[in-house]
């Protein structure tokens, strides 16, 4: 059995299961995560609003463990979406230097926690250098399957679903469009092959989805907190957690 700092899974599972008093079987499969607020938690400080993305790179680290602890088998962060790009140059670099940052120096954190990466957004417009480096971050961790992390960079949900129509239009006759299914669409996603997420969570007081995984979302669990994101830890997702297994999802049935 696979071990996380020499416990087996199932025993840090259970333990952290317990404390919160949760469920097993009512666990999350896919979280997904707007982490927001970096900049208004440095601006509390009277830091500079790239001290609150450092920190921000904190809690993931800690949100990636977390999340494996509680037996949650996706996390889904959206680290930068296709209109951040309308920030300030200086802000936009130095974010872009934090992924590559990140893909180097979080490696070995990432394999002793079990997570295995995919980065998903439109990779073309990523520079070469940082390409190759998400490139190497998912070759790296790809044997890994405690949990899978997929990084959004540079992601848009409307651009995710116009390329999709793009495809199927230029890859598919017109009787095998009339065929189509919302299985079939979703295959046509950057999230093919992934669950749909149980869980949305946005950190930071804003009540909004922000161009992230609309399709995807359709039956997800809405939690939204005031906390900022570098102050995200295990107590809040915990709390989160109770939260989500109090709700009765009901898929429009009774
Ligand atoms: C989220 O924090 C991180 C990114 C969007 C990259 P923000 O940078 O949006 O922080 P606020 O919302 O300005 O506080
Ligand atoms: C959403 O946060 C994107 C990420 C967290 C990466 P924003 O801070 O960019 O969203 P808005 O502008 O408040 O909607
Ligand atoms: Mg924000």
């Amino acid at each position: 059995m696979p071990t996380i700092s020499g416990l087996t899974d199932t025993l840090i599972v259970d333990k952290h299961l317990e404390d919160f008093n949760l469920e097993s079987e009512n666990i999350p499969t896919h979280v997904a995560i707007i982490m927001d607020g970096n900049g208004r938690w440095a601006k509390k400080r009277h830091l500079p609003r790239i001290m609150g993305h450092k920190s921000g790179t904190e809690a993931f680290r800690v949100a990636v463990k977390n999340c494996s602890r509680f037996g949650i088998k996706y996390l889904s962060v959206y680290a930068f979406s296709s209109e951040n790009w309308k920030r300030p140059e200086d802000e936009v670099k130095f974010l872009m230097s934090l992924f590559k940052q990140l893909s180097i120096n979080e490696v070995k954190n990432l394999n002793k926690n079990g997570a295995r990466v995919k980065v998903l957004g439109d990779k073309e417009g990523l520079s070469e250098d940082l390409r190759k480096h998400m490139k190497s971050l998912e070759k790296q961790t790809e044997h890994n399957d405690v949990i899978q992390v997929n990084l959004l960079i540079n992601y848009g949900s409307r651009r995710e679903i116009l390329d999709a129509i793009k495809t199927i239009s230029k890859t598919l006759s017109k009787e095998e469009i009339n065929d189509l299914t919302e299985k079939d669409v979703s295959n046509y996603l950057y999230t093919k092959d992934i669950p749909d997420p149980d869980l949305f969570i946005r950190t930071s007081g804003e009540y909004r989805i922000s161009n992230f995984l609309l399709w995807q979302l359709s039956y997800a669990e809405f939690v939204f907190t005031d906390i900022f994101w570098p102050d995200f830890n295990l107590d809040e997702l915990g709390k989160i957690l109770q939260e989500y297994q109090s709700r009765h999802r009901r898929y429009g049935g009774l």
